[in-house]
């Protein structure tokens, strides 16, 4: 168990690793960023960084020296580079197994099958010829995604009729990909949860996400799903938790079918920006929980304060922060990111629904 004092060290400097460090902070840690990035918003509010290559074994080692566990808040730190850091005996959670699942799309639908979580018809893709199986299996519309390295809707081309084909193989490139035929949802939702070195698990409640040009808009908490399709989807994010022996937050997208029935899409395994609530909507924020989660402490409260409607201010949104610091049932999170480039997420507000 880490005391008050230690260091956490953590890979990327990122919005996500700004917002756990400020909740490491209010816990009395210190956190230590590892990122390539000069000046990145999480190193901003953080003791220390060390800004170097994922790839730099060297930095790396310096790196595991001076902190007293590690965790990470980018999905696509390689795995030899937390292979590294866990050869260097500090602790790391989340281990290994959970990031190199989650990093491959192909892997994360096969491991979801191995747990009978249903999902999309989905089929590997390397060539115009898989491409054109895969589709006389499951037809259009379908997605054609990179397996590796995708975030916010980036490296997917939508195939709506077969023709569509060459043109997705193309905006793609020439990467190993996953065809996935197209979920008709009502909506989408997720579960943020944790579970902590001893095995304890909390789930927040399924919120709902909508998503606009694959990026996602708004999170509303709680979802207004029937309960029992909520529990359904936490009793899977359960299941793929303790499969993975996972340590600290993870974060399960599902899609919910018109005949009630939860096809999951893709885990994260860290803290989301579906649970960007949880800093003013729940008892302990899914940060916290994430810092107590890889320090060995107990799990927070994951209860439900107020309602809340989060937004994502993306690109010029957040040129308006005046108008949202001026309106008293908003908070506002800003990033620190200097150049507010479109598709760019800038920040987020969360407004409260307390009851009167
Ligand atoms: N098979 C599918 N059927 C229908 N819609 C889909 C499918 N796959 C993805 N989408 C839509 O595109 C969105 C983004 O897809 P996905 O979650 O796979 O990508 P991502 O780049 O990892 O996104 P993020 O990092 O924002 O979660 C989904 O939330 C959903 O709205
Ligand atoms: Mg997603």
């Amino acid at each position: 168990v880490l005391a008050p004092g230690a260091t956490i060290g953590i890979l990327g400097g990122g919005q996500l690793g700004r917002m756990l460090s400020l909740a490491a902070a209010r816990l009395g840690f210190d956190c230590h960023i590892y990122t390539p990035e000069e000046n990145s918003p999480a190193a901003r509010v953080s003791a220390r960084q060390t800004v170097a290559a994922y790839d730099d074994e060297a930095a790396l080692k310096r790196f595991a020296q001076q902190v007293d566990v590690v965790t990470f808040e980018f999905e696509n730190v390689p795995a030899a580079a937390l292979r590294a850091l866990t050869g260097s005996g500090k602790p790391v959670f989340p281990q290994a197994a959970s990031l190199a699942v989650a990093q491959d799309r192909v892997d994360e639908k096969e491991f979801f099958a191995r747990l009978a979580i249903p999902t999309a018809p989905f089929a590997p893709v390397n060539s115009r010829a898989e491409l054109d199986a895969a589709l006389d299996k499951f037809g259009a519309p379908a997605i054609l995604k990179t397996r590796r390295l995708g975030y916010d809707g980036k490296g997917q081309a939508r195939i709506m009729a077969r023709e569509d084909a060459p043109a997705a193989l193309k905006a793609i490139g020439a990467h190993p990909a996953i065809l996935e035929g197209f979920a008709k949802f009502d909506t989408e939702i997720s579960i943020v949860a944790a579970r902590s070195r001893t095995g304890e698990f909390a789930a927040y409640q399924a919120v709902e996400n909508r998503h606009e040009d694959g990026i996602l808009r708004t999170t509303t908490a709680p979802a207004s799903v029937a309960m029992g399709i909520a529990v359904q989807a936490q009793k899977y994010t359960q299941a793929i938790m303790e499969a993975l022996s996972h340590v600290g937050v993870l974060t399960v997208e599902f899609f919910v079918m018109p005949d009630g029935k939860l096809w999951a899409n893709e885990f994260a395994p860290r803290v989301h920006n579906s649970g960007h609530w949880t800093e003013d909507g729940a008892m302990t924020s899914q940060f916290e929980q994430h810092i107590r989660a890889v320090a060995g402490w107990p799990l927070g409260s994951t209860a439900i304060v107020s309602k809340v409607e989060m937004t994502n201010l993306i690109g010029a949104d957040a040129d308006r922060w005046q108008s949202y610091a001026a309106d008293p049932e908003m908070r506002v999170h800003l990033y620190g990111k200097g150049d507010a480039r479109p598709g760019r997420k800038m920040g987020h507000v969360n407004r409260l629904f307390p009851r009167k």
